[in-house]
């Protein structure tokens, strides 16, 4: 399965070598605001049954490329499929959005913590990486993913979504040991699960860190970055003679981009609140960015969207280093002539940078 990619202009960009212009793709882009996603979903009966349906995961994989030039696809999964390996039951109930049937909340529950079998147990995950990296066939790169293990853990503690995260955090406060016991159990099966992905065919990995801005400076250092280097310490970084590489994105993380880029990623993620031209002079030097527009400038108008492009390319300047993204996933709500309109906004403005 050695296919030679067509568009390698985003893991260029990745390893900060010489690009033409700004590549990009967009967070959450497979999902609810295409009308055309909708439809497979509707066929697949739910959204889990999309996830677990290798066939429809690559379906939906393709729908956005099909529809924008973007420069990469990433795998049609969710982050939540690693704690439901680990035996907690996960369910979407309509308009809640996720949750588990069981919750780990003391030692008993950490100790019947499944560590799952990645090749039986997330298969289908596996399945749809290299149906997805077939299906492909090198027009450009493929990316997998999983959630941070503080991130995983927030759901199996809380046992789906949080506004406080009150019962994670009063964890991570009280019991500590147990915290670390949750947090290590999952940062190996990540581990596991993204080099699965990567021998899958996945050529570049990310690991989503959605809720580690929650937490404050100290428990942050303490319960969110260590376990994501212990990960990226252990992942494939290069296959078949190809460098594999990693992004990290703490949403919330600006203030701690110093840290974030210390860990050995190659890429740090940043959400709409930063300003990457700093980002860019803080730790340009070391790490590649990915980001960071506000998703909702898609909610105004075309021209608004251009205008605001220019100004994040701007910010980060002349040079590689720069895959471009929305600072956090697309809205449902969104216009898809609008997310045309960044793609196309970013190709064209970003020449003059490179
Ligand atoms: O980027 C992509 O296109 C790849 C697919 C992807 C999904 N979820 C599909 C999805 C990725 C990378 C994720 C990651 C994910 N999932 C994160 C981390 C990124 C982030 O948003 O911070 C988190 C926290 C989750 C957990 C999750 N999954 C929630 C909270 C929800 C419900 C919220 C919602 O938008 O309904 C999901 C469901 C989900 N994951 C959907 C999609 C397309 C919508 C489900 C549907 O079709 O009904």
């Amino acid at each position: 399965m050695n296919f030679k990619l067509k568009n390698d202009t985003f893991l260029r960009a990745l390893l900060r070598q010489p690009t033409e212009y700004t590549p990009l793709w967009m967070m959450r882009q497979a999902g609810r605001y295409l009308p055309e996603y909708c439809a497979t979903r509707k066929r697949a009966g739910s959204f889990l049954n999309l996830c677990k349906s290798p066939d429809m995961a690559t379906e939906v994989t393709l729908q956005p490329l099909d529809r924008f030039p973007l420069d990469a696809a990433i795998l049609f999964s969710d982050i939540l499929t690693v704690p439901d390996a680990m035996g907690l039951g996960l369910y979407f109930s309509e308009g809640e959005g996720p949750k588990f049937e069981r919750t780990v909340r003391d030692e008993a529950a950490v100790k019947a913590l499944h560590v799952p079998d990645i090749g039986k147990d997330l298969k289908y995950v596996t399945d749809a990486v290299s149906q997805i990296r077939k299906a492909l066939d090198g027009r450009v790169p493929l990316i997998g993913f999983s959630g941070s293990p503080w991130t995983l853990a927030c759901y199996m503690v809380e046992g789906g979504s949080s506004d406080d995260y009150a019962k994670v955090k009063t964890m991570a406060y009280s019991e500590p040991k147990l915290m670390h016991q949750i947090l290590s159990k999952t940062a190996d099966t990540v581990t596991q699960y993204l080099n699965a992905q990567i021998e899958a065919g996945a050529q570049a990995v990310m690991i989503f860190d959605s809720w580690g801005g929650a937490l404050s400076h100290a428990a942050y250092h303490e319960f969110s970055l260590p376990y994501m280097q212990r990960i990226v310490d252990g992942l494939i970084k290069e296959k078949d003679g190809v460098k594999i590489p990693n992004i990290v994105f703490t949403k919330g993380g600006g203030l701690w981009i110093e840290s974030i880029a210390n860990i050995g990623c190659d890429a740090v993620g940043l959400d709409w609140t930063m300003d990457i031209g700093i980002a860019r002079q803080k730790v340009g030097h070391k790490v590649a960015l990915q980001g960071n527009i506000d998703p909702l400038i898609l909610f105004a108008s075309p021209d608004a969207i251009r205008a605001e492009v220019e100004k994040v390319l701007a910010s980060y300047g002349y040079g590689s280093g720069h895959v471009f993204n929305l600072g956090h996933g697309i809205s449902q709500h969104t216009n898809p002539e609008h997310a045309a309109a960044l793609v196309q906004a970013v190709h064209e403005l970003s020449r003059k940078y490179h």
